[in-house]
């Protein structure tokens, strides 16, 4: 049987399949579902009987609540085997699960990984939670995640990576390298790799007033400028899966929408892969009320390009007739099922169905892994303040460790891994004192907050840590006061008035409003939900062991009054927007970060000063380590284009590099800007390039000054 045979292209392998294949057997590729216990033996008899596109290995709805393992290596195999051995065709199934920032070694949350401004270790940390899920038996990760967020208050702004497309589009990319790895010369994917899936398609970080799931209104200028970037690096990464978002954009649920999953994602982007629903997402457009029942919402859901359902089963009761009746024709179906084929022949499904015992997590290298999660995690942290007294003094004497976050393991992973890792991270407090076993370590494990006072007052110098719980942010967890949670200003400020050397530690999935903290504290060091080794990867940047270079991938307001804030606005006619009651800039801007040392960005030179559309310029600065210790630096270029037909951003991250320098080195960084960094989508529904003037900021945040020009004529 051809389609059986490895030495036949996956061209030649799918359509051999395909034409074998009864309506029922097409169809059942097309679902996805959960199998429960209870439910088992009738699932698998209809595996038997028809065949299964995947199984979910989450039992729950919700994002971010995965209590258990759901399939173990034995049960994944049994129920491969009898898909393999005991249906007509023996085509196998896909097994999905929820792998966002690490499967058994849990990295810092996207967010934060994003602020390391360092694609190829978000490319690495992917890698590893590939290597660990392959290990499990699973294929497919429901991730990365890409969904820009301008509104802290959405939960779902930890799954991503924050507010900006270009720096969106470059970790998406990565993310997607990572997963997947490359395909062999015959288009097998590696083993060791897992597929991934870009989501939420799209603009799903838009819900009217950070509520999740709600709807949104963006216009199709900001939808291509903005929403749409990352996932376009997706696909030309070559991601194998797309999601869609369950939330209903400019008057029709993303989920049924034509426009966007087949005119843009697969006709206008070239996706080759399949479109997965999101968890009941067809089902749900009966909620959205605009179909009246399950069968036209699998009309309308095919139609608009789903080739798969998760877990809702609109397509298992409804698709065989509606192709029956002609009202979604077979060349449809067969398209949907050859996209799903093709991605389990280049998995290697086919010729290696079961998971490999030899594979298990345990083989591999784990600790390596988990020295790569520190090293993510301490290179995401970001100073937003320093006065001096970080790094702390190694002879600090008695130190107080205190704050609701300063004894919590299971916040430091982060909303989305499984929660059986729960007990596994160190704390901050056990962390400090490993590190600095000659100071006595004050400490006040019972929460209590007159005895963290007690403790406060006994030290020379306090650590406190605050910040949010994982139970806070992620899937429908969304806050409407951006506030540090109740207490804990009250605490501060306490504490602020013993006059002690304070540096403050802040684990958050989202950005919170530091206004009354940052002015008293005499540090501030944002630090994420940073993974399993958070707490070691804190007391490494809190004593200087490494010098921290994260940058914000995301704007901190002030306060929600300010939201959204974000620093490519576009440029207004009449006045700068303000506010009477407060500044309209944020605390802390895009790109900022601070180091132990410090940098100066000069020598700036555009080259050439004209072109013509098409042609490339070169835009060079030297960046100095002019400190005293060694230290990174990501260097940041903005465009504006002066003049443009359409309202544009006053700037524009359009390329940056992490840079090591050793204290007194200094370094030549350049960037390219051609013409994919010059257009945009703009009059008539085009990318143009639109010639004249433009200006380029270099610097080490968004409020970048060193400015150059060119012309495109
Ligand atoms: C719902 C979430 O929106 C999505 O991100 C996730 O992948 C699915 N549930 C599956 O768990």
């Amino acid at each position: 049987m051809k389609y059986k045979d490895p030495n036949c292209s996956v061209g030649e392998r799918v359509e051999d399949l395909l034409a074998r294949m009864t309506l029922e057997e097409k169809v059942a590729q097309c679902v996805q579902i959960y199998i429960p216990p209870e439910g088992r033996e009738e699932i698998l008899a209809r595996i038997r009987k028809t065949g299964l596109g995947s199984r979910i290995l989450s039992a729950v709805p919700l994002g971010g609540s995965v209590t258990q393992r759901t399939a173990g290596i034995a049960d994944l195999n049994e129920v491969q085997r009898i898909a393999v051995e005991e249906s007509r065709l023996g085509i196998p199934i896909l097994s999905g699960m929820d792998v966002i920032h690490g499967q058994h070694t849990v990295f810092p949350i996207p967010l934060a990984m994003a602020a390391a401004f360092d694609p190829a270790a978000l490319e690495q940390a992917s890698a590893i939670a590939a290597a660990e899920t392959a290990s499990m038996g699973i294929h497919w990760t429901f991730a990365p995640m890409m969904d820009i967020a301008r509104d802290p208050r959405w939960g779902r702004i930890i799954e991503g990576y924050g507010e900006d497309p270009y720096l969106g589009a470059q970790m998406a990319a990565a993310a997607v390298r990572g997963f997947q790895g490359e395909l062999d010369e015959k288009g097998y994917a590696r083993p060791g790799r897992v597929l991934a899936c870009a989501k939420h398609y799209v603009g799903y970080g838009a819900a009217e007033g950070g509520r999740d799931y709600n709807t949104g209104e963006i216009t199709d200028h900001t939808l291509r400028n903005i929403y749409l970037p990352p996932f376009k690096a997706a696909v030309q990464a070559g991601v194998g899966t797309v999601m869609s978002a369950f939330h209903d954009l400019n008057g029709e649920p993303a989920s049924g929408s034509r426009y966007l999953l087949t005119d843009i994602l697969k006709d206008e982007f070239g996706f080759e892969g399949f479109i997965v629903s999101d968890w009941a997402s067809v089902g749900e457009l009966v909620n959205h009320r605009v179909v009246a029942g399950e069968r036209d919402a699998a009309a309308l859901a095919f139609d608009a390009g789903f080739d798969m359902e998760m877990i809702s089963e609109c397509y298992t009761h409804h698709l065989a007739e509606l192709v029956q009746a002609g009202e979604i024709s077979a060349q449809r179906l067969d398209d949907a099922v050859r996209r799903v084929l093709a991605v389990k022949f280049r998995l290697g499904l086919f010729d290696h169905p079961y998971a490999d015992t030899d594979r298990q997590l345990e083989q591999l290298p784990l600790d390596e892994y988990r020295a790569a999660s520190r090293r993510a995690a301490a290179r995401g942290m970001v100073l937003l303040k320093n006065n001096g007294l970080l790094p702390l003094k190694p002879d600090a004497r008695r130190v107080a460790v205190i704050g609701p976050y300063a004894h919590e393991r299971r916040t430091m992973l982060g909303s989305w891994v499984n929660d059986i890792l729960a007990d596994e991270p160190g704390t901050l407090a056990d962390a400090l004192r490993a590190a600095l076993p000659e100071a006595q370590i004050l400490t006040a494990p019972s929460g209590l907050y007159d005895e963290m006072l007690m403790a406060a007052a006994e030290a020379d110098v306090v650590v406190l840590a605050l910040g949010e719980s994982h139970a806070r942010n992620g899937e429908y967890n969304c806050v409407a006061s951006i506030e540090l949670p109740a207490g804990q200003q009250a605490l501060f400020d306490a504490l602020a008035g013993l006059g002690k050397p304070l540096a403050v530690v802040v684990y958050t999935g989202r950005p919170v409003a530091l206004t009354r903290i940052a002015p008293q504290a005499d540090a501030l060091l944002l630090a994420w939900h940073p993974g399993s080794l958070g707490a070691e990867a804190t007391v490494d940047v809190l004593l200087g062991a490494v010098n921290p270079g994260g940058k914000l991938p995301v704007s901190f307001p002030r306060g929600e009054g300010q939201i959204p804030v974000h620093y490519n606005h576009n440029s207004t006619g009449r006045f700068n927007p303000r506010y009477h009651d407060m500044p309209v800039t944020p605390l802390f801007p895009f790109g900022f970060g601070l180091s132990y040392t410090r940098f100066a960005i000069d020598g700036l030179e555009v080259q050439p000063q004209a072109v013509q559309p098409g042609g490339r310029v070169r835009v060079s600065v030297t960046v100095t380590n002019i400190g005293e210790r060694d230290g990174e630096e990501v260097v940041q270029c903005y465009l504006q284009d002066c003049v443009s037909r359409l309202t544009r951003p006053v700037r524009e991250l359009k390329g940056f590099e992490r840079v090591a320098l050793q204290a007194g080195e200094s370094r030549r960084v350049s960037f390219e800007l051609g013409a994919e960094e010059l257009s945009y989508y703009g009059p008539g529904g085009r990318w143009v390039l639109e010639p004249g003037e433009f200006k380029v900021w270099v610097g080490s945040d968004s409020n970048a000054s060193l400015e150059g020009s060119f012309r495109v004529a």
